[in-house]
């Protein structure tokens, strides 16, 4: 029985990788994620200058349904600052996926060439930033914008380009098309869903920047349907990797027999001692295998179809 995740030309050691921003840019954390277990990190997404993001509270725990809503936004060092964790990571050899988001296509292809010399496992295009000269649009929700935007970073990198989807459009499956066709390497699915809590002593909303996106266990069926959906539409054309209130190993299989490749785990990992939960969730798959006679992850893959 082995653990090895194929996600396009891509292996790794299993298929638990660190969601893009819970765990931030620098080098310490993300290595630590690693050496607690998971396949590969991916960082918090990277942009052209450094930003301070929006007013505290950001984050709110909504311990009651095991979630998170969070207003960090595109909070970031900047690409240029960000060279030196990155340059540690690959000089200790974690496998580390650099997300990007720009409001343009140039803006994509700047960061993407000031990173492309570090031999990083892939790019993955974080496509929530919105376009200000669209009127503020998220770029994700524009298929022809991401067509574009991919097939031009395709040109300009042989590293595999991930693309991630935002949940928040009413046809994921034509922005998916896009990206695609524009020639990427895998989808990654889902971002956080729009979201919004009210303190109804103050009546007022409780994030600082009011509203926000929700992550955790309320956001697993959904994330599963994306997965599905994709996975009918596309098969094995392209490796999907499943994320959205990933809290125990259970969920992995869930999204591995919807039609994952691999996946991201975000706000569970969240915690004190990600460690031990990365052990429970590789153990609990080991043991499903186990029963179920599985010998590979990709024989689990799609087999809810
Ligand atoms: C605090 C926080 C910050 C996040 N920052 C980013 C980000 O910078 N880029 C991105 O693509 N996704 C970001 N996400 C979304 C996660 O990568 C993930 O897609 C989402 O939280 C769903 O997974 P989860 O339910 O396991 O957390 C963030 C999520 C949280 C909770």
């Amino acid at each position: 029985m082995s653990l090895i995740t194929k996600i396009g030309s891509i292996d790794i050691r299993n298929p638990l990788i660190l969601a893009s921003g819970v765990m931030g840019t620098s080098y310490s954390t993300l290595q630590r994620i690693y050496n607690g277990g998971v396949g590969a990190v991916v960082t918090k997404s990277i942009g052209l200058n450094s930003r301070k993001g929006n007013p505290n509270p950001s984050v709110f725990a909504l311990n009651e349904i095991r979630s998170a809503i969070n207003s960090v936004g595109l909070a970031n060092p900047g690409y240029q600052v960000f060279r030196e964790d990155v340059e540690i990571l690959v000089k200790n050899h974690v496998p580390t996926i650099v997300s990007i988001f720009g409001e343009n296509e140039n803006e994509f292809s700047e960061i993407l060439n000031g990173l492309k010399d570090f031999p990083v496992l892939a790019f993955e295009l974080n496509l929530s930033c919105p376009n200000t000269e669209k009127g503020g649009i998220q770029i994700g929700t524009d298929s022809e914008a991401v067509f574009q935007i991919v097939k031009r970073l395709k040109s300009e990198t042989e590293v595999p380009l991930w693309v991630k989807l935002t949940p928040n459009v009413s046809d994921v499956i034509e922005i998916a098309e896009a990206a695609v066709n524009g020639g990427c390497d895998a989808l990654v699915a889902i971002n956080t869903l729009k979201a919004m809590v009210i303190d109804i002593h103050t009546k007022q909303p409780i994030l600082g920047f009011k509203k926000g996106g929700l992550s955790g266990a309320a956001i697993k069926p959904i994330g599963v349907r994306y997965i599905y959906d994709l996975y009918e539409r596309f098969e094995d054309r392209i490796p999907l990797i499943g994320a959205g209130g990933i809290m125990s190993g259970e969920d992995v299989i869930e999204y591995l027999l919807a039609g994952a490749s691999a996946v991201q785990i975000g706000t569970a990992l969240g915690v004190a001692y990600p460690e031990n939960m990365i052990k429970f969730f590789i153990s609990k798959i080991k043991k499903y295998m186990r029963e179920n006679e599985f010998k590979s992850i990709s024989e689990i893959t799609g087999g809810a179809h």
